[in-house]
């Protein structure tokens, strides 16, 4: 034999020999889309640092919704935009708070679709942090007790899945605690477990209006340095019974995804967060990458990595690229 070498161009010589040995498979199913939710009527407003991501309101929320079942997309994630904010944020916990009025609404028009609720104090709060501030300091446990009063609310309302982002320490158990109490022992929940302190947020707290008025949120979300730490985070949220781990953001902590995935028996989620969604958009908008391959790229990355589901502004474009 002359060549010993490995061929290993053999198996990429052609469209349908590649489809044949290929490894890893986005689907339409994997996907999770992120949706604003504002007070106000006949809003769609196009934030301005996330083109194609919009605050819509309520009363337009359905046709949104529609178009997002027509894509075969199954589950959206709510974020409120509410028209008021206090020290508390108690328009994150209130009955007819805006992501709950949202989550009936699309419980009673399109049933089928599941609704996440992202638990958390910022987007509510005058001073923009996740939690109530005590001696200029976010208190870890007085926060509790907002967020699990937010999950029974939104639960109430219908939602499917609780999604608590808040990162303070023991927030898994409690608000399985209440939710269970309040006999929603049903409802899972989808831990931000390992949320990093990541200036990836930026065009997020745009479209939320939820930057921090005062410092930062280092003290309760991690370090990027941290790998271990990440392990810890899963492991507490696990033995506290949250039923799926996020890591959050993703394309910069895909080594992260796959430890998670590694160590830890339950459904992963990547977090493909708005910092990311922008710099793809404006290299887009400027012709300098091909934005559907780019994005199919990432988004497969990430299933690469680890990542069972995905949460991302793509989401709709994804669908459409996936042949529905
Ligand atoms: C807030 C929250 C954030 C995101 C989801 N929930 C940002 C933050 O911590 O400021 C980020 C989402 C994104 O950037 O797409 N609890
Ligand atoms: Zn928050």
């Amino acid at each position: 034999m002359e060549n010993k070498f490995a061929r290993h161009r053999r198996l990429r010589s052609s469209n349908a020999m590649r489809s044949l040995v290929r490894e890893n498979h986005l689907r339409t199913e994997d996907l999770i889309y992120p949706i604003f939710v504002t007070e106000g009527e006949n809003i769609k407003n196009e934030v301005v640092s996330m083109p194609g991501i919009f605050q819509v309101s309520l009363d337009r929320l359905v046709e949104e919704m529609k178009e997002v079942e027509s894509l075969d997309i199954r589950a959206v994630m709510l974020f409120g935009v509410p028209s008021e904010k206090d020290e508390q944020g108690s328009g994150a916990f209130i009955e007819n708070g805006i992501v709950q009025q949202a989550t009936r609404l699309i419980k009673k028009e399109i049933p089928d679709l599941l609704v996440i609720a992202d638990t958390c104090l910022c987007e509510y709060t005058s001073h923009g942090h996740c939690g109530v501030i005590h001696n200029h300091d976010v208190d870890n446990d007085a926060s509790l007790k907002l967020l699990a009063k937010t999950a029974v609310s939104q639960a109430e309302a219908g939602a499917d899945i609780i999604a608590p982002s808040n990162m303070m320490d023991g927030f898994v158990a409690v608000i399985r605690d209440a939710l269970d109490e309040a006999g929603f022992s049903n409802v899972p929940i989808m831990s931000y477990a390992v949320k990093y302190a990541s200036a990836y947020y930026g065009p997020f707290r745009d479209a939320a209006d939820s930057t921090p008025q005062f410092g930062d949120r280092k003290t309760y979300q991690m370090d990027p340095s941290n790998r271990l730490e990440a392990l810890r985070e899963a492991e507490s949220d696990v033995e506290e019974g949250a039923d799926f781990l996020i890591v959050k953001p993703a394309l910069s902590y895909l080594d992260i995804v796959r430890d998670v995935k590694n160590n830890f028996n339950a459904p992963i989620v990547a977090y493909n967060v708005s910092g990311e969604y922008s710099m793809v958009k404006a290299a887009a908008m400027n012709g300098w990458i091909n934005e559907r391959e780019l994005v199919m790229e990432k988004l497969t990355a990430m299933k690469r990595a680890g990542a069972d589901m995905i949460i991302t502004y793509f989401a709709k474009d994804a669908a459409k690229w996936l042949g529905k």
